[in-house]
């Protein structure tokens, strides 16, 4: 019978390392042509907006799909929030349903874990690196367990627009991980720092890009939308530049988009995608003196993944409601 996972059952299953262990196979699939990644569809009612993410991986035996919706009335008017997310498992052998599981812990947890990823394949490898995180939000909160997690970070900073997020965010993840977090009192402290996590809802540039220290590894991964971004044009000049994937950064990311619209960079300028890095098909950092950034939108493989990860752990754990559908 079907598996119902409620939050808090997938908050205990999820493990970053297991997920970036998950995406590092997920990403080598998509480059060797086993993942099936259809375009996202969306369907928008008047009052708000759906996105229905399905994806497909051969060898992990994940066949998923996420349905997000986004309504920003519902808070005031149905106290319900703006965005929702619920993930559907199937057996890619039978077609049957094998797991509904909530969606929103899930879909931070990939995106810190395909951050940890980047941050494996693309950051310097000296030991002792300092990680710097814009925002402290969930996302934010998932950034700093992904980079922790799968690179060489044995400290972090943090800055947000909100200083009590901020403060209680480095109390919060300076347990969790063991590692001393401070807050920083202005945006410009984070540029000292070696890896970088742009993870707010600002729809125009957090930094000056010139002021990046050769050397650092970028992770962008909010505000993804073609007129919103938190990257300038110049870091995106000076950085060797990685999609998570070519289209969705060319039709998305306002990030990638306006210094394209500017003239500053031609579409050429994305060396690659994370899953050629992965698998070995491009080379990534050629030297430690080279700014490398990844930007994410989030893809639908990276749910699958996760939620073949999420699903196998709760059925080894015994947790989950079966239900007879
Ligand atoms: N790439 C992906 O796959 C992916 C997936 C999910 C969400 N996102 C994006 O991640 C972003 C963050 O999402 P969230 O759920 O954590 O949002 P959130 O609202 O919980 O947190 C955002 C934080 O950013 C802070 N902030 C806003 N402007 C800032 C600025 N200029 N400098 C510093 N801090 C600033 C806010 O105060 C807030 O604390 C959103 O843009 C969202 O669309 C990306």
């Amino acid at each position: 019978m079907p598996l119902l996972l409620n939050k808090d059952q997938v908050v205990n299953v999820l493990d970053m390392k297991d997920c970036i262990g998950a995406l590092d196979a997920a990403f080598t699939e998509m480059a060797e042509g086993t993942a099936v990644l259809p375009l996202r569809n969306n369907i928008a009612p008047p009052k708000g907006l759906n996105l229905y993410m399905p994806a497909y991986l051969e060898k992990m035996n994940a066949l998923a799909c996420k349905v997000v919706s986004i309504y920003k009335e519902n808070p005031t008017e149905y106290s319900l929030p703006t965005v929702m997310g619920t993930v559907l498992l199937q057996d890619s052998i039978t077609g049957q349903v094998v797991c509904i599981m909530d969606g929103g812990y899930l879909t931070a947890v990939r995106t810190g874990a395909v951050s940890g990823l980047a941050t494996k394949y693309l950051a310097r490898s000296d030991e002792g690196q300092v990680a710097g995180i814009y925002g402290a939000g969930i996302q934010a909160e998932m950034q700093v367990w992904g980079v922790v997690e799968a690179g060489n970070i044995s400290s972090a900073v943090v800055y947000d627009v909100l200083p009590e997020a901020a403060s209680a965010f480095a109390v919060k993840w300076g347990e969790k991980l063991g590692i001393p977090i401070e807050v920083a009192a202005a945006p410009e402290a984070i540029l000292e720092t070696d890896v970088i996590c742009t993870a707010t809802t600002s729809a125009t540039p957090l930094f000056d890009g010139a002021a990046v220290k050769p050397g650092t590894h970028i992770n962008g991964i909010g505000s993804h939308s073609p007129g919103a971004r938190e990257l300038d044009t110049e870091i995106i000049k000076r950085s060797l530049l990685i999609a998570d994937s070519r289209e969705a950064c060319l039709n998305e990311a306002g990030d990638v988009m306006i210094p394209i619209s500017e003239g500053a960079i031609t579409e050429d300028h994305i060396h690659a995608e994370l899953a050629e890095i992965v698998a070995g098909k491009k080379g990534g950092r050629s030297s430690a003196d080279q700014i490398t950034l990844f930007k994410s939108n989030g893809l639908a493989i990276q749910d699958a993944a996760t939620a073949k990860v999420a699903y196998d752990k709760a059925r080894e754990m015994g947790i989950g409601t079966e239900v007879d559908i």
